[in-house]
């Protein structure tokens, strides 16, 4: 594909080396970055043949097919709209938008303008979420009851995440976006998320918004999503997800001690993984950092889903969801109670149910569980489905 990169900063480098790594077809046409020089800069790193410092240029550029924004959260619906005018595909980084209603604008207007769309959430396209998600669907879990997702990290690396206007929230809005569509994937995309309870607080830096916060997000199908995200962790970058079944569990670690540990005094040491906190000592390395973060397996998805005329996994709508959910959870945070999702656009089921079976032991019992014991006997804990009684039986 060819394609228009808007933004030279931290995830359009990200991108661009995912883009353009290993024996990669595609390429980098134009880059627009806000200074002149960034945009050179980026152009000879990546030999790109045009940069400009004017977006319209970089979309409109007659060679371009896909527009990918990396830009700040608050330029994300500008740069949509223009995509828009231009019917050029699009695929824009996460958040969506800074809030429900920004996402929803951008979601009709590209299925106004009839172009593809791709929401760039990354953290589902990792080798072990794309395994795990497998299992799941082939029901190795059995029904899913509770998805748990966890970023922390020591803070962004630029000012604008920073300033609430800008970026539209604090951690909650730039990793919580990570877990919702996580947690969202494994209870399953067709089932309604209802409603949050949040807690968030700014515990550490001196900033208007949260950087630190734990919600719950409840399911129609009574499924429980739970996230935990933090700019004040220290030690790293923390990616870790928990999936609890009927059948089975599932513990992913993404990131942070994965099985790669190096000492170092320091002495030639420089970069290590994003966010890590030091360059000497006891490290943790990650192998390939690029395709461990889910990047290569993202684009394939977003430019074979463009090839072939299919929706991508991760569209608009899914964007819009998740910043629905997160919409709900600032709303959580500020009045301690539960608060709905309000979604003015579900394509999901409605009117789902718990699913919950009972098992039965025999005519008269339902087995709640068995066990064998470290002294060899097989214990049965039963309910009698008359009087409700429960009783245990020892067979050895
Ligand atoms: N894993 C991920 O998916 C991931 C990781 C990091 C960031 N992001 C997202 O990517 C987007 C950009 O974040 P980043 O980390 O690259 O930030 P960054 O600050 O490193 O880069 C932002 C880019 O936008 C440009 N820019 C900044 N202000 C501008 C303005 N007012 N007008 C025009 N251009 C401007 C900067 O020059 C730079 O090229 C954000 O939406 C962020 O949430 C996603």
């Amino acid at each position: 594909m060819k394609i228009a990169m808007l933004g030279s900063g931290f995830i359009g480098r990200f991108y661009a080396d995912a883009l353009l790594g290993q024996r990669s077809k595609d390429q980098i046409t134009s880059i627009y970055s806000r200074r002149e020089e960034s945009a050179r800069k980026f152009a000879e790193d990546y030999a790109v043949p045009h940069f400009t410092t004017d977006m319209l240029a970089a979309i409109q550029h007659p060679e371009v097919e896909v527009v990918c924004i990396s830009l700040p959260n608050n330029l994300h619906e500008a740069a949509v709209l223009a995509c828009c005018a231009a019917k050029k595909a699009v695929i824009c980084t996460k958040p969506l938008g800074r809030n429900a209603t920004e996402a929803k604008r951008m979601l009709e207007a590209v299925e106004q303008a009839g172009i593809f769309h791709g929401y760039l959430e990354d953290l589902v396209y990792t080798p072990k979420f794309n395994k795990a998600l497998l299992s799941v669907q082939n029901g190795a879990l059995g029904r899913i009851l509770w998805a748990k997702s966890r970023e922390t990290h020591p803070g962004p690396h630029s000012e604008w995440f920073w300033d609430k206007e800008q970026a539209g929230g604090g951690c909650m809005l730039d990793l919580g976006c990570h877990c919702v569509e996580i947690a969202r994937s494994f209870i399953g995309k067709d089932i309604r998320p209802v409603e949050v309870m949040c807690w968030a607080d700014t515990q550490v830096k001196p900033i208007d918004a949260e950087d630190h916060a734990i919600a719950l997000v409840k399911y129609e199908n009574g499924a429980i999503g739970q996230f935990e995200v933090s700019w004040t962790f220290r030690g790293g970058m923390d990616l870790r997800d928990e999936v609890m079944g009927t059948e089975g569990t599932i513990w992913i670690n993404n990131f942070l001690r994965t099985g790669f540990e190096m000492f170092t005094t320091g002495k030639g040491a420089d970069y290590v993984a994003e966010k890590a906190e030091s360059n000497s000592g006891w490290l943790f390395p990650v192998g390939d950092e690029i395709n461990d973060l889910g990047y290569n397996h993202m684009f394939t998805d977003m430019f074979h889903s463009i090839e072939s005329q299919q929706p991508p996994r991760e569209s608009f709508y899914d964007g819009y969801v998740v910043n629905a959910i997160l919409d709900a959870a600032y709303k959580s945070a500020a009045t301690k109670q539960w608060e709905p999702v309000q979604l003015d656009i579900w394509r999901g089921q409605t009117g789902v149910t718990s699913g919950k079976a009972l098992t039965d032991y025999d005519a008269q019992y339902y087995l709640i569980k068995e066990e064998i014991t470290h002294f060899g006997a097989r214990k049965l804990i039963l309910k009698d489905k008359q009087t409700g009684q429960i009783i245990e039986k020892t067979i050895n």
